[in-house]
């Protein structure tokens, strides 16, 4: 389904639906929360994409966006390991990646997004100095996105337990009620290290928990 508000990698790249020449920002799982629609309302002027594997939060968040009449975001209902292989290099000035599943069982962590392989392709997609912020309330996961984004060559700007107020969700929220401590980090695209290309390729490289499939099922 692809229509003003909705698209599918599949059928139309992210680089044919966002205008050309304006800053990119890329959500990943919004979920049920409204984020980025207060991101995109706060600044007319650059491009947001919602990434989310669920059609239903996709397309209740396309009601949100079509009630808000704003012009300047866009759900893509897709696993973003596909989105990711698909966007081209330095295409994109920000991701933001709010508590991604943790998949707490060893048995699981193979299904955790965030893995050596698509760190690498979250660096490539950024623009020079491009940043992603990341947040999770799960310490195996959080180990893991650091060894994996340090791995790929970004910079650590900001780890810490507060999540500032533009990027509180849902989440945030659950985890705040919970009384589970939460960690936030913001990263940079710096220069990639020569081990990261190396490696780049080889699944479960650089994490002990980041073993298996890297790529998304068929
Ligand atoms: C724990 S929720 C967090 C929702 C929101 N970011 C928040 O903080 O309130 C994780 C979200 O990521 C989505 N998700 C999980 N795996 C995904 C994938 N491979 N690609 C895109 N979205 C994914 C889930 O459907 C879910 O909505």
């Amino acid at each position: 389904m692809t229509d003003r508000f909705h698209f599918d990698p599949a059928e139309v790249a992210v680089a044919d639906v966002v205008p050309k020449g304006r800053p990119l920002h890329v959500e990943v799982g919004f979920g049920k929360d409204i984020r980025l629609l207060r991101e995109a309302a706060a600044r007319p002027d650059e491009d947001f994409v919602g990434v989310e594997i669920s059609r239903k939060k996709a397309l209740s968040f396309c009601r949100k966006v079509a009630r808000a009449g704003l012009r300047n975001v866009r759900a893509c209902q897709s696993d973003v390991r596909r989105v990711l292989e698909g966007l081209p290099a330095g295409s994109v000035a920000s991701f933001t990646i709010l508590f991604p599943d943790p998949w707490p069982k060893r048995r699981h962590w193979k299904n955790r997004w965030i893995q050596p392989v698509t760190a690498a392709l979250l660096f490539r997609a950024l623009v020079p100095g491009g940043t992603v912020t990341t947040a999770t309330d799960h310490e195996g996961y959080r180990d893991q996105i650091r060894t994996c984004l340090l791995g790929a060559g970004f910079e650590l700007l900001h780890e810490g337990g507060e999540v500032p107020q533009a990027d509180r969700t849902l989440f945030t929220e659950r985890f705040e009620r919970l009384r589970a401590p939460v960690t936030y980090f913001r990263w940079r695209k710096g220069e990639p290290p020569a081990s990261a290309q190396a490696s780049a390729g080889r699944p479960g490289a650089g994490t002990a928990e980041a073993a298996g499939p890297t790529r998304p099922p068929s």
